[in-house]
């Protein structure tokens, strides 16, 4: 099958994958949590896969200088930034990279700051490494406007720059409000950073995946400022679907930031499976026809569930994200309890990811994976609504 063509796989073939979204639920349930692609693999990535296979490539990651060269070549492409392939590294993936990253940045009881609602892994990542996490909520004042339903809170972003924060740990774009940070809310961060001694951790693992309209801006093409006091960590695995086969990469934008990340174990490299890195590289030199291909969809996408919603349940609160896969709805005038994400997999067999692992407070949202078919799309909102209607 040609990459200009999405094979969408069938709720039949997705009940044979292995993997957790389609092992943690009984068969009767539609999952849409997890965020993996119910899209067959670019042939590029698959190919590559075969072959390493067919003939027993299957030993540890070595030195790896396609990749280190497709991502800048992507990345220039793309973005117009101008990557320096030496300054590219490999991890096991973004959860590892960042977790390396603060034992390098901070020490066990300092802090770092985060905006909430944010990917459910910020909180591991800072469980982990013993940090303490100061949550500047964004200010939610529903419209039918992204950016300004989801509003930095400046002053609380100012206050926690002044506190003594180590780091800032960013997630740009945003996930899973959906929103993309602008050029000149970056260039506040960079300004806060440059001036507290805050090194910013940029996370755009969902960069590739952006939509014509809201163009996204990498961190580090924001001059020699940003290069000073930012490391960005992404990979290929949202924008690809590949997360199993393990593999991130961090970047840095100046020689002393370059040069600070060599405390970094030397290990991590190696802790990269190697085929998650042989498909990284070709997913960045190969795999652009499939990504667009992917994107088109997920916009025709993202409007359905707006109409489907309209449609059957039109107390729930949804904008379209200005990324990815991820619907952000906001359920708290059907009144569905504590834990709507819950009650709609009991009355309706639709696995969502509930509100609070994302921060307390966001208990009423939940958060819907529309990478997939449009009929499981309609099907799942449709149970949803024949749920929550009895
Ligand atoms: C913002 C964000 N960062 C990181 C990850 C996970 O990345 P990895 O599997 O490489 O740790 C995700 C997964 O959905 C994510 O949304």
């Amino acid at each position: 099958m040609s990459d200009s063509h999405l094979k969408f796989l069938t709720l039949e073939e997705l009940a044979t994958h292995r993997s957790e979204k389609w092992r943690a639920f009984p068969t009767d349930v539609i999952p849409l949590p997890v965020a993996e692609m119910d899209f067959a693999i670019a042939e590029p990535i698959k190919k590559l896969l075969h072959s390493m296979v067919e003939i027993s490539d299957t030993g540890y990651l070595g030195s790896i200088p396609e990749l280190n060269a497709s991502f800048s070549h992507f990345a220039l492409m793309r973005w117009d930034w101008q990557v320096d392939p030496t300054k590219v590294r490999l991890a096991t993936d973004v959860g590892v990279a960042v977790v390396e990253l603060l034992r390098v940045f901070t020490s066990p009881g300092e802090s770092i700051l985060i905006s909430s609602p944010v990917y459910q892994n910020f909180y591991t990542w800072i469980n982990e490494t013993k940090v303490q996490f100061i949550d500047v909520p964004f200010i939610y004042n529903p419209t039918d406007d992204i950016t300004s339903t989801w509003v930095i809170d400046w002053d609380g972003i100012e206050k926690a720059y002044h506190s003594g924060i180590k780091v800032h740990l960013l997630c740009s774009p945003h996930n899973p409000n959906g929103r993309m940070y602008s050029e000149s809310e970056l260039k506040r961060f960079i300004e806060l950073a440059r001036k507290n001694n805050v090194i910013i951790i940029s996370d755009e693992i969902h960069s590739p995946l952006e939509y014509k309209e809201h163009p996204f801006t990498p961190i580090l093409t924001l001059g020699s400022e940003a290069a000073e006091c930012s490391v960005v960590v992404t990979a290929a695995s949202k924008g690809w679907s590949i997360a199993g086969l393990k593999c991130a990469i961090i970047v840095t934008g100046s020689d002393p930031m370059h040069e600070k990340l060599n405390l970094l174990p030397p290990a991590l490299h190696f802790r990269a499976s190697i085929f998650g890195a042989f498909a990284t590289a070709i997913a960045f030199s190969e795999g652009t026809p499939w990504l667009d291909t992917v994107i088109r969809q997920l916009d025709q996408n993202r409007h359905l569930i707006s109409t489907l919603l309209s449609d059957l349940l039109p107390e729930v609160k949804y904008i379209p994200p200005q990324h990815s896969y991820l619907a952000w709805l906001d359920l708290s005038a059907l009144n569905l309890g504590e834990d709507p994400g819950a009650t709609i997999l009991l009355q309706s067999k639709v696995a969502l990811n509930s509100g609070h692992i994302y921060g307390a407070q966001w208990n009423q949202f939940v958060r819907l994976n529309f990478a997939t078919s449009p009929e499981i799309i309609t099907r799942a909102i449709t149970q949803m609504a024949e749920g929550i209607r009895g």
